[in-house]
């Protein structure tokens, strides 16, 4: 069985949950693949037989970005697909929209997962000085 885990991560929280999921498949002797959607087409979805879909909550849902980059997304060879995502401290009804919207595609999604993790959206009020003197 061929499992395609596909992940958007801004800050590395969905990358090190991505990689702990491929680390575990791996131990059960699964066939896995651990893409970036930066790095693989939408379109090569099909090569594979179970997706399992990786990102962060912005703004209660899916990134704007990569709505537009799953809507290009091929069917796997079951169209089952495994959702999870990583949060700050509240998805809403995040995984509901992102849901309807797989099977609106003819996907077949078994699972949600919502994890918490240190919230990347109050970086943008960050400003790094450097280092003090
Ligand atoms: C623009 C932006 C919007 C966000 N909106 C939410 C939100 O609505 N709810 C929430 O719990 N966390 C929110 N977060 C926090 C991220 O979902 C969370 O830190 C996530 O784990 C980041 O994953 P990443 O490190 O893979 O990018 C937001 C972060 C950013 C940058």
């Amino acid at each position: 069985m061929k499992i395609l885990i596909l992940y958007f991560s801004g800050t590395g929280n969905t990358y090190f949950m991505a990689n702990k999921i491929r680390n575990e498949l791996y131990r059960w002797d699964y066939d896995v693949y651990l893409y970036s959607v930066e790095d693989f087409q939408p379109i090569d979805t099909q090569n594979f037989d179970v997706l399992i879909l990786g990102y962060p909550i912005y703004a209660c849902d899916m990134p704007v970005f990569l709505q537009a980059y799953v809507n290009q997304l091929t069917l796997p060879v079951t169209k089952n697909v495994i959702v999870f995502s990583t949060m700050g401290i509240y998805g809403a009804k995040a995984s509901l929209k992102v849901g309807k919207r797989l099977i609106n595609k003819g996907m077949r999604p078994l699972h949600f997962e919502e994890i918490k993790m240190p919230g990347s959206d109050g970086l943008v009020k960050f400003r790094w000085k450097g280092p003090s003197a």
